[in-house]
């Protein structure tokens, strides 16, 4: 469960103030998936950056299960994030000295988890990338990368995957298919998704949609037909 209670967060910015995020609830389900939408500006990458405990608020709270993001030291939270939350980015931010079996690794070896190269290559076929293990980011496709993304994000089977803009790169048809994925592989782990997009194309089927306009929340929508619960079927995708 994810309780975001009165979110605040204001960027410095010179002389100025950034007003990000303006009193932000939110309650999030264990293995919901919550699409998060509205127009660039609106404070969705913010609300991301806060819920998977990059940042810090200004005001207010995050809890994950209880734990409460802005009241535990710095290295707490870290180990925190690196067990139990998987990110994916617009740009992949995959390492580009690092094989592709090394990216989806990583993850493994900051928690010095044993088994590591077995936990890869399963992972890495769910994904459909398994014959691509030793290349190097720049040898694959944007929507190859951003599976290995994917694959890297879910390796330590966290409780909460975050993914920000994870389409933007990615031509419509690429985006679709990887949106399935990730949406299919956080579903069979029970993983709760948080997924933010600016394309009203991509929200048009999702189970919950969450629309930010100028650091608030303007509309949380449930499908009526889509279950909340994560469920493949549930976002329109074909
Ligand atoms: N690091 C930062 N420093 C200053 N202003 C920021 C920073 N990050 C975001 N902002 C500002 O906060 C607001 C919300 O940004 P953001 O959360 O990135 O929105 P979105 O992801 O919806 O485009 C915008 O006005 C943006 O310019
Ligand atoms: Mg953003």
């Amino acid at each position: 469960m994810i309780e975001v209670e009165d979110l605040h967060k204001e960027y410095a910015l010179g002389d100025l103030t950034v007003s990000a995020l303006r009193g932000v609830n939110l309650g999030i389900a264990d293995g919901e998936c919550v699409f998060i939408g509205g127009k660039s500006g609106s404070g969705k990458s913010t609300l991301l950056h806060l819920v998977g405990g990059l940042d810090l608020p200004s005001r207010g709270s995050v809890r994950i299960d209880g734990f409460d993001t802005a009241s535990v030291p710095d290295p707490q939270l870290a180990d925190f994030r690196a067990r139990h939350i998987g990110f994916v980015f617009q740009n992949f931010n995959l390492m580009p000295v690092l094989t592709v079996a090394e990216n989806v690794e990583y993850p493994l070896l900051l928690l010095r988890e044993r088994d590591r190269a077995a936990r890869v290559k399963r992972v890495l076929e769910e994904v459909g990338l398994a014959e691509h293990a030793r290349k190097y980011p720049n040898q694959l496709s944007g929507g190859q990368r951003q599976r290995v993304a994917i694959a890297r994000g879910l390796v330590h089977e966290p409780r909460l995957l975050i993914a920000d803009e994870p389409t933007a790169n990615l031509d419509s048809d690429t985006g679709t298919q990887v949106m399935a994925l990730m949406h299919r592989l956080a579903s069979e782990r029970g993983s709760t998704l948080v997924i933010c997009s600016h394309d009203p194309e991509l929200l048009a089927g999702a189970p919950r949609v969450v629309t930010m306009r100028d650091g608030r929340v303007e509309h949380d929508r449930r499908s009526a037909t889509a279950p909340a619960q994560a469920d493949d079927r549930a976002i329109a995708l074909a």
